[in-house]
């Protein structure tokens, strides 16, 4: 069933693991995210980014994501990631989202408490949960590693913001990017565990993609509670779907080679679940 991500991230910080959230871009990969979850008994987050909407629209993936759960019997929940203003945030709710995060990570401290108080006000009478930022998770172009005024969520900061806000997980910048990266991402350890000491609510893990499961583990071991992959989901279905298309380039059937990048996408969340230690906790 279509659930919030309000129990799911509760049980997963009292049992001392993590949710996957996985970012989505059409049908297969909500059907294949689904089925991972479903085969290994876990709770799953599915999200999408604000690109992601603009290219078929809220309502789309929230029916797809209906669907999905409507036929599962493990919780599913459908996040909005980064949203990036008020107003997509309340079209997230209103179209019935069970989960919104609002990233106001690039305004200043007190212009990102604003908007978030604003979205968890807005949210609470509807009960769907919020995540926010703090601190900038870096993007593609970025290199973190052995940069100076390295933007990182400040452990002080981390506890005046979640309780200005009230919002229900907090993402966290602790070295880690969006997409791959050049070399091994090094994580600050000890920043996540000195804001997991003033911070009681799930702490949210952003740019998995390319992070040693070694280090995913450790994050979940310091507090992290959802842990977010997309790149690498992305990469996985269109893998597939290349091989199938150089072994038969004539194929002109969606179906035959869509269904080579969803087997790769339910492998691939199966792992990712399993990293996360959510098997077998739904
Ligand atoms: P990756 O693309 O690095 O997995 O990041 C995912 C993410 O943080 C989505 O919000
Ligand atoms: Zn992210
Ligand atoms: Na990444």
């Amino acid at each position: 069933p279509l659930v919030t991500t309000k129990e799911m991230l509760l049980r997963a910080q009292a049992g001392h693991y993590a949710v996957g959230a996985f970012n989505v871009e059409n049908m297969e990969m909500v059907m294949a995210v689904v089925q991972a979850a479903e085969e290994s008994r876990a709770p799953v987050i599915m999200q999408t980014t604000p690109s992601t909407v603009k290219y078929a629209g809220l309502d789309y993936y929230l029916a797809m994501a209906k669907a999905a759960a409507e036929r599962a019997t493990v919780p599913v929940a459908m996040h909005l990631d980064h949203g990036d203003s008020f107003e997509l945030a309340m079209q997230a709710l209103r179209t019935g989202y069970t989960s919104i995060m609002i990233d106001g990570s690039h305004d200043s401290f007190e212009d990102n408490i604003a908007l978030t108080r604003r979205v968890t006000d807005a949210c609470a009478p509807s009960g769907v949960p919020v995540e926010a930022e703090l601190g900038k998770v870096g993007g593609k172009e970025d290199d973190l590693e052995g940069g100076d005024g390295n933007p990182f969520t400040d452990p002080q900061q981390a506890k005046e913001f979640v309780e200005r806000t009230g919002v229900d997980s907090l993402a966290v910048a602790i070295g880690t990017a969006h997409g791959l990266y050049k070399g091994v991402p090094k994580l600050d350890f000890d920043r996540l565990s000195a804001i997991r000491e003033l911070v009681s609510i799930p702490l949210v893990l952003h740019g998995a993609s390319g992070v040693p499961d070694e280090a995913v583990r450790e994050s979940i071991r310091r507090g992290i509670c959802k842990v977010n992959f997309a790149t690498e989901l992305r990469i996985a279905f269109s893998d597939g779907v290349k091989k199938y298309l150089a072994e038969d380039p004539d194929a002109f059937d969606p179906k035959k080679y869509c269904k080579v990048g969803r087997a790769n996408v339910v492998a691939l969340v199966k792992e990712k679940i399993a990293l996360c230690g959510s098997n077998g906790q739904a």
